[in-house]
């Protein structure tokens, strides 16, 4: 049942349809801004200086994926630069060359235009070595998001090459695809930086694991060899038991507390980042902006049903 409703909620993410229906929705926003940080780049850096005040950094992402429109992209690249120009004003920016960076966007190579039909895959990487040299200037890093299967390959093409220009560009593997051991393998060489993650779209089992444990079993073989590489792992889960394999993981590693991250979502156990941060860990949370929330914010909806609810139950009462 469970898996069921996981698949037609991320069916539903993916419905231009439904987009139009929900984010009409009188109540949408009010329910939607436990897990967004508001629409404009004010709003993202407002929300990144309470954060960094409270002992963690911040990933912030731009809302917006399967872009079809040259236009719609190169406005995309735009608003990153202007986004990191502006974080580039804050204090945290200033950090010595080499040191971990409490400042970091996140960006999906699909918004970039990596989905147009002619040249796709050139523009996004055009486009994503634009956002990287802003962000260089600005003493920002990025990461390089994973979205669905067909795209891996090409995201980590483009990373790789963009990583000639920009060595700390960070990118995500996803532990429910079957592939995922083997790049952690092939990619957790000295200077990279591999976010972790389960993986939050709806894959084929030819491809992907689908049963929970499995994942959960791949995510912490995915982890061994990461934290056993030469790299700087970002092991990003809400997930108790990852939490504490992670614990053990990077003690018997012998890693310092600056030689890996934990990273969280925003509006997503946030007493959880505050304990990790306190307790002396590096701590990141992803914190997405922008208009663009429809798709964001019903692969949150599908990782927890209790999400659901919540949404269902403010439906109700807005209604009532
Ligand atoms: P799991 O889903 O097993 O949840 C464990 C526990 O965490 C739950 O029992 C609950 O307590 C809490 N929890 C988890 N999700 C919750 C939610 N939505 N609401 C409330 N509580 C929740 N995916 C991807 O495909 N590409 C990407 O680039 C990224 N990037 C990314 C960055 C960061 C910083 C994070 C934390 C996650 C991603 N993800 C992602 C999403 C990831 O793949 C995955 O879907 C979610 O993190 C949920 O998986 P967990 O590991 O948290 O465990």
């Amino acid at each position: 049942m469970a898996a069921v409703l996981r698949s037609s909620l991320l069916a539903a993410a993916r419905s231009p349809r439904l987009e139009r229906a929900i984010t009409r929705l009188p109540v949408s926003r009010e329910v939607v801004a436990r897990f967004v940080a508001g629409t404009t780049v004010e709003d993202a850096v407002r929300t990144a200086e309470t954060l960094l005040r409270s002992g963690c950094f911040v990933s912030i992402d731009y809302l917006g994926e399967d872009t079809t429109d040259l236009a719609l992209a190169a406005a995309t690249v735009e608003q990153y630069r202007t986004l990191v120009t502006a974080l580039g004003r804050l204090p945290q920016a200033q950090v010595a060359t080499g040191a971990v960076r409490p400042l970091e966007v996140s960006v999906k190579l699909s918004a970039l235009g990596q989905a147009l039909p002619r040249d796709g895959h050139a523009i996004a990487r055009e486009h994503a070595h634009r956002i990287c040299a802003a962000a260089e200037a600005s003493g920002v890093w990025v990461t390089v998001d994973a979205e669905d299967h067909t795209t891996t390959d090409s995201t980590l093409s483009i990373v790789r090459e963009l990583r000639a220009d920009f060595p700390w560009l960070g990118t995500v593997l996803q532990a429910y695809l079957r592939r995922t051991e083997d790049d952690c393998r092939a990619l957790a060489g000295p200077g990279s930086r591999i976010r972790l993650c389960k993986g939050a779209y709806d894959e084929p089992v030819a491809v992907a694991f689908r049963e929970r444990a499995e994942v959960d079993a791949s995510y912490l073989r995915c982890l061994a060899v990461l934290t056993a590489g030469a790299g700087y792992p970002m092991i990003a889960s809400h997930d108790p038991a990852v939490l504490a394999a992670a614990q053990v993981g990077v003690q018997s590693a012998q890693r310092k507390a600056e030689e890996y991250e934990y990273q969280m979502l925003y509006g997503i156990r946030a007493d959880e980042q505050q304990r990790l941060a306190a307790a002396g860990n590096h701590v990141r949370v992803y914190v997405p902006y922008g208009d663009q929330w429809y798709g964001y914010f019903m692969r949150r909806l599908a990782e927890r049903p209790a999400n659901l609810g919540f949404f269902l139950r403010a439906l109700t009462a807005g209604n009532g």
